[in-house]
């Protein structure tokens, strides 16, 4: 019986899957990805969705982009805060893809989020939290007095105020053409409740693009951990995270977030909802107010829970459904050159072509075995110095990132009118990012810099194309 999948191996050893996944891209009606082209080719929903899912999947939207506020009006959805980034899913998921980087200094950081850790263990083998700021800096907090007194007593001071200062630095192709690298430099001010601890963490995260996490989620464990097995034989060293799981009361394998540090969409949503927007669940039942800021606790909760239960299943829905636009141009024949160039440079070693969905996925049959086109094997790897965030968590390393899918990335312009890549948004453009690789992608980014200039515009069109 073929139960996962072979054509990891094909990948790994033959090495012309980029360029077979193109043209095999071309033909199929599959049932998971769409013909968009526009701003919302993110947020498509399957086309193989019944009437009934896809009612529910509207709901999800609606659920996604919706503001939440602190007192009641028909504007607003009650619960944000106390404290908190962001006033919805949308606003740093832009248009359910990539969120924006700042441009310079004197700018907020809105769809990037600061993690924090203190040195030691955390709860479950994870991230230590500070015991003033927690895991996360939540960069707002309600703002006092309001119309509705008998609830918000106080302003609820924001954690600190969170700043991005571009260091810049040039680097050279093999024929002499310059490009021009920029580095966050972090920059966190107004610290409310006193200093960091010696040796604190911090990582830099951008909104991920949500299109295809459905299908990600779809993946068996099993096919993971065979991908990292054969990467072995290549010289590579791709892992798993294996993270808490709150939902299944247990450790599972992490594939969600830029170090992989999520288990599932369902604890994504739940997470990010108490993290990002302050909005309890019945997973997280309790407000995210660290005992030291006792505004925050003082705060009367908006609802319990204030994620209701229909919303949070709609919301994991929504972010399940969600199709991959279906590549573009595959028949150009620049196209079809960088595709081969991909396996030459060994990009396809992690970011994986093609591979093929569990046999069975209850949570939404038709996602079940699908075989996609991500480019990615949700493994950990080295990334070298140059990317490292200093910032363990979980099983992933200071250097360690989880290979991002590179599907519909072609489209990240169009979508979000920019495309910030990599963990922090340094990257303005793919080339950029691939000139950031380095560790494990050594090899790979050398291949890239060393390229005759045609060469790497077909491989950055292939890049589009996908
Ligand atoms: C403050 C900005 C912000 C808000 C608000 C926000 N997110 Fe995110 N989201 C992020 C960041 C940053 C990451 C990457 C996190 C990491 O790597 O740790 C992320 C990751 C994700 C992922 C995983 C993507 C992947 O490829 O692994 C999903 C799914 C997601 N968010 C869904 C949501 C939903 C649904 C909401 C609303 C309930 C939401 N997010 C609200 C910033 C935000
Ligand atoms: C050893 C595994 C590995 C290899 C080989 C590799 N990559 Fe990556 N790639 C990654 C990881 C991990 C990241 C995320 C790094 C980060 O966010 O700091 C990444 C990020 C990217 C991104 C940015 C995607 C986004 O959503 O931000 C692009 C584009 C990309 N790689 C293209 C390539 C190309 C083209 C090659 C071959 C020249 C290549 N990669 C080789 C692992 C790899």
């Amino acid at each position: 019986m073929i139960r996962t999948l072979v054509i990891p191996a094909v990948v790994l050893v033959a090495g012309a899957a980029a360029a077979a996944a193109l043209a095999a891209a071309d033909e199929d009606v599959d049932g998971i990805s769409v013909q968009c082209v526009d701003r919302d080719a993110y947020v498509q929903p399957i086309p193989s969705l019944d009437r009934r899912q896809l009612q529910a999947f509207q709901r999800g939207r609606r659920h996604f982009d919706k503001t939440w506020g602190a007192v009641t009006s028909l504007d607003f959805e009650w619960g944000l805060g106390p404290t908190f980034n962001a006033t919805s899913c949308l606003e740093c998921h832009v248009g359910g893809g990539r969120g924006r980087a700042p441009e310079n200094g004197s700018q907020p950081l809105l769809s990037l989020l600061v993690r924090l850790s203190v040195p030691g263990e955390g709860p479950h083998g994870g991230p230590n939290p500070d015991h003033a700021y927690g895991g996360q800096f939540q960069t707002a907090g309600l703002a006092g007095p309001f119309p509705d007194f008998a609830y918000h007593t106080a302003p609820v001071p924001p954690e600190a105020s969170l700043y991005i200062d571009w260091d810049e630095q040039l680097v050279a192709y093999a024929d002499g053409e310059q490009v021009r690298l920029r580095e966050p430099r972090l920059r966190i001010e107004n610290l409310a409740f006193g200093a960091l601890p010696e040796g604190a963490m911090f990582s830099l995260r951008i909104a991920q693009p949500l299109h295809g996490l459905g299908l990600l989620e779809a993946v068996a464990d099993d096919t993971l951990h065979r991908i990292a097995a054969l990467q072995k034989t290549q010289g590579l060293n791709g892992r798993v995270n294996v993270v808490r799981d709150d939902v299944n009361d247990r450790m599972s394998v992490g594939r969600f977030g830029w170090k992989a540090n999520q288990p599932s969409l369902r604890q994504q949503i739940a997470m990010a909802s108490l993290e990002d927007m302050g909005l309890t669940s019945r997973l997280y039942r309790a407000q995210n107010c660290p005992p030291v800021q006792t505004l925050c606790a003082a705060q009367t909760p908006g609802n319990d829970p204030e994620l209701v239960a229909t919303d949070w299943d709609e919301l994991e829905l929504w972010s399940r459904a969600l199709a991959v636009p279906a590549p573009r141009d595959t028949g150009d024949a620049r196209v079809q050159r960088g595709a081969r160039l991909f396996e030459e440079a060994k990009c396809a070693l992690c970011h994986v072509p093609q591979m093929r969905t569990a046999e069975s996925f209850p949570p939404l049959p038709q996602l079940a075995n699908r075989v996609i086109r991500p480019y990615t094997d949700l493994l950990l790897h080295d990334m070298g110095e140059g990317l490292a965030d200093g910032r363990p968590d979980f099983r992933a390393g200071a250097r360690d990132w989880r290979t991002p899918p590179l599907w519909g990335l072609g489209l990240s312009e169009t979508v979000n009118g920019g495309s910030a890549l990599l963990h922090d948004g340094r990257a303005r453009n793919a080339a950029e990012a691939i000139l950031w690789h380095g560790g494990e992608a050594q090899a790979s980014r050398e291949a890239f810099r060393t390229m005759h200039k045609a060469d790497r515009d077909a491989l950055l069109h292939f890049l589009n194309a996908i």
